[in-house]
C-alpha cells in the first residue's frame, strides 16, 4: 500500500515498513521519545496497553517496555537490537495500534480488519523532549504531557520556567496518566476519518483535563479539532478561557452550562470526570445519544444505588463494616453502567486512573463505539441479572437509555 507523508510529502510505501523504518531511525540516533501500542488482540484479556521508552542504565541504553495490565505495570528493559525485533512482532499483531513520538514527529499506524493499515504522520509535540545524556532512568520520566509544556504554566500547574509547582505534583501525574489512557482509545474508536474531530469534556471544572485532551487529541490525531469544556460555574469558565486564549490554543473554549441540556453537535468523544453523582449517568446518555464513538468517565460519588441494595444473604456478614457498603454501591454502580454501555452497543473498559485527592473513588470506565452487530438481548440480560441480584430497581443511566431494569 501506499500513502503519503504529510510532514515532507514524500511518497510511502508499506505503511507497517515505513513505521518500522522511523522507528529504528529514532532508536538510532536518539529522537525517540516514547511509543505507545495498544489495541491489544486476543491473549492475555486484561493487557491494556504497552509503553516504551529510552532509559540509561549502567549497562548503557535501554528500551523499557511499561506492559500496563488492568490493575498492574510490569516493567522489563531490554537492549535496543533486542527491544527492536520484539515490537515489530508485537506491532499490527498483538496490538492493533502504535504511535510514536519523536523529536521530529509523531506517528500513528492502526490496523483495522480488511483494511490496509493507515499510517499517519503528523508534527512532533511541541514539548517532545529525548532522552538526554547523563540523564539517568530514574530522574527522566518521558511523560507525555511534559512539565515545560506552556498551557500547564498557563494554569498554575507548573512554574514559568517549567518546574511542576509545591502541591501540584498529583494534578501533573493525573494530567499524564489521563492522555496515556486516552492516546490508545483514540486509534481504538471509530473516529470519522476526515473534517474536525469534536470532544467535550462535561463537568470540566478548572479544565485541567480538557486542556490536556486537547493537546492529546491536537498531538495524535494531526486533525483541527474542536474541544469544549461544559462547566456549571461561570467564574471557573472564565479561568480556562483565559489561559486557553493565553497558550494561544486553537480549537479549545470553555461554555457555561449544564451537563444534562448543552448541545452535543459534532462530538465525537465525550468525558466526564468526577461529576457527582448521577451527572456522571446525564452525561453518558448524552454521549449514547449524540453516538459518540468514545465515552471517558471517572465517576465521584455513588448515592443513588445506594439506599436500593439488598445484597445477596451470603455478604451480609461480610456487609457489617460501613466500607464495603460504600464499596459495593460504588462497584454495583459502575457495573451496572458498564453494562448498561454494552447494551447501548459499546464495548467497555474499567481501569485505574489517579485521583489528586485522598480518595479511593479511582475508576475510569472506557466505552468504544461498536463497529459490527453484537447479541444485545444478551446484553440486556447480563444488566438485568446483575440489578437484580443486589435488588436495585433505579438507576440513572437505565432510566435515562429508557432500559427497563426489572422487566421480565
Ligand atoms: C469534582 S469537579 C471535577 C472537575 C474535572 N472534571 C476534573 O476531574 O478535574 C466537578 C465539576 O463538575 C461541575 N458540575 C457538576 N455538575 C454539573 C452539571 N450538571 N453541569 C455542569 N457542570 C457540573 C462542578 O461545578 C465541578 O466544577
Amino acid at each position: 500500500m501506499t500513502g503519503r507523508d504529510a510532514e515532507t510529502g514524500r511518497v510511502i510505501s508499506g505503511a507497517r515498513e515505513e513505521f518500522g523504518s522511523r522507528l529504528q531511525q529514532a532508536v538510532a540516533d536518539g529522537s525517540l521519545v516514547r511509543l505507545t501500542l495498544g489495541g491489544p488482540q486476543g491473549g492475555d484479556a486484561t493487557l491494556r496497553q504497552l509503553s516504551v521508552r529510552p532509559v540509561r542504565l549502567r549497562a548503557g541504553p535501554r528500551l523499557a517496555f511499561v506492559w500496563r495490565h488492568e490493575t498492574r505495570d510490569v516493567t522489563k528493559n531490554h537492549p535496543p537490537d533486542e527491544a527492536l525485533a520484539q515490537l515489530g512482532e508485537l506491532i499490527g499483531h498483538r496490538f492493533a495500534t502504535a504511535h510514536l513520538f519523536t523529536t521530529s514527529a509523531t506517528v500513528h499506524l492502526e490496523f483495522r480488519p480488511n483494511r490496509p493499515p493507515q499510517l499517519h504522520v503528523g508534527p512532533p509535540t511541541e514539548s517532545a523532549q529525548p532522552l538526554s545524556t547523563g540523564q539517568s532512568h530514574d530522574r527522566d520520566k518521558a511523560r507525555p504531557i511534559p512539565a515545560q509544556t506552556g498551557w500547564l504554566s498557563a494554569l498554575g500547574v507548573t512554574t514559568a520556567e517549567g518546574k511542576v509547582r509545591a502541591g501540584m505534583e498529583a494534578k501533573f501525574r493525573q494530567i499524564n496518566r489521563f492522555v496515556e489512557l486516552l492516546a490508545p482509545l483514540l486509534g481504538e474508536a471509530p473516529l470519522p476519518a476526515e473534517g474536525p474531530l469534536g470532544l467535550v469534556d462535561m463537568g470540566c471544572g478548572k479544565g485541567y483535563l480538557t486542556f490536556a485532551a486537547h493537546d492529546c487529541l491536537r498531538r495524535m490525531t494531526g486533525r483541527p479539532v474542536q474541544v469544549r469544556g461544559v462547566e456549571a460555574r461561570p467564574e471557573l469558565v472564565a479561568l480556562s478561557n483565559r489561559a486557553a486564549h493565553e497558550s494561544g490554543l486553537e480549537g479549545l473554549e470553555f461554555v457555561a452550562g449544564n451537563i444534562a441540556d448543552t448541545p452535543l453537535e459534532h462530538t465525537h468523544i465525550l468525558v466526564a470526570l468526577h461529576a457527582c453523582d448521577t451527572a456522571t449517568d446525564d452525561a453518558l446518555a448524552r454521549g449514547v445519544a449524540a453516538e459518540a464513538a468514545l465515552l471517558l468517565v471517572a465517576p465521584c460519588c455513588h448515592k443513588e444505588v445506594r439506599p436500593q441494595l439488598v445484597p445477596p444473604p451470603a455478604l451480609a456478614e461480610a456487609l457489617r463494616h460501613g466500607i464495603f457498603r460504600e464499596r459495593q454501591a460504588e462497584f454495583v454502580t459502575d457495573a451496572l453502567r458498564a453494562a448498561l454501555l454494552e447494551w447501548a452497543g459499546y464495548t467497555t473498559n474499567v481501569m485505574e486512573f489517579i485521583s489528586p485527592e485522598h480518595t479511593g473513588k479511582n475508576l475510569l470506565i472506557t466505552a468504544v463505539k461498536r463497529t459490527r452487530p453484537f447479541d444485545r438481548e444478551a446484553a440486556a440480560r447480563r444488566v438485568r441479572e446483575l440489578a437484580a441480584l443486589y435488588g436495585v430497581r433505579r438507576q440513572a443511566l437505565a432510566s435515562r437509555l429508557g432500559f427497563d431494569l426489572a422487566a421480565p
